[in-house]
């Protein structure tokens, strides 16, 4: 897949569609890559609510898990990103499967190959977090409060992964509205608690050109971004 395009050539822009595009990390992705000069497809439930405008912005209404709706938002799109996501529950979750179901298979019939999607650090099993400490208390998270959350990110993986498209599959950790510093990546697991929104943006929209995490599960965080507990249950879990 070729770079950024400049918006200024003879070429078309590449178009993006992006699934969760009105959530915090969806519209950073959609700002940035309009900054990159991308052209974006952004799907949403609550297209009067979306915030950003641009000339090569197309904003489609309605719900990742309709087929029909996945297909026309997927129209005249070259890559995919995924940052579709719910709030921890102790409910049975589907959005992440059933959406990934729907693009996967949309994909295929558009002819479409690259498909970026987010899960969690929290995602497998045998979570493993920063010394016994942490650990223990990722376990606990994975496998109770947010066990059906998580369980649902584990059917996405396995749908992406035999899905046979150019996938790349990214684990960040607790995620931040810190202004973005910078992001390591690495096979697996990480040496880090948190991540800021801008830096997973970044991280996701370098996917589209780059091909070395084609095939690959990323682990992803902000190098020294350290996230402060009360902040965390405040914006992350009470708003919701
Ligand atoms: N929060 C964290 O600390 C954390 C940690 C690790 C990984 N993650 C993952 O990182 C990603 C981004 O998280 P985030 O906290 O920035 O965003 P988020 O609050 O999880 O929002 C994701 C967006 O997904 C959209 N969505 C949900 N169901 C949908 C459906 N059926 N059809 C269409 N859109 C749907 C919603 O937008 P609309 O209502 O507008 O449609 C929502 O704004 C998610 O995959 C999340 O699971 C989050």
């Amino acid at each position: 897949m070729t770079a950024a395009p400049s918006g200024s050539g003879p070429e078309r822009a590449q178009r993006l569609l992006v699934l969760g595009a009105n959530g915090p990390t969806g519209r950073l992705v959609v700002q940035q890559a309009l900054d990159r000069g991308f052209a974006v497809t952004a799907l949403t439930r609550r297209p009067e609510s979306f915030p950003v405008e641009h000339d090569r912005l197309t904003v489609v209404g309605g719900d990742a898990t309709d087929e029909r709706t996945m297909d026309a938002a997927l129209d005249g799109c070259d890559a995919v990103v995924s940052t579709i996501g719910t709030a921890y529950t102790w409910r049975p979750v589907q959005v992440y499967s059933a959406s990934g179901r729907l693009v996967v298979e949309a994909m295929r019939r558009a002819g479409l190959r690259r498909l970026i999607i987010v899960t969690s650090m929290g995602a497998p099993r045998e979570v493993h977090g920063k010394g016994l400490g942490q650990t223990v208390l990722m376990r606990l998270l994975r496998n109770t409060f947010s066990r059906t959350l998580y369980d649902d990110m584990l059917r996405l993986e396995q749908i992406v992964t035999a899905s046979g498209l150019d996938w790349t599959i990214v684990r960040p950790p607790g995620l931040s509205n810190d202004p973005g510093t910078g992001y390591a990546i690495a096979d697996t697991t990480i040496d880090g608690p948190g991540m800021a929104r801008a830096d997973l943006a970044a991280m996701l929209l370098d996917q589209v050109a780059d091909t070395a995490w084609i095939g690959r599960t990323a682990a992803v965080a902000t190098p020294g971004l350290r996230l402060d507990p009360v902040k965390v249950v405040r914006e992350e879990i009470l708003k919701r």
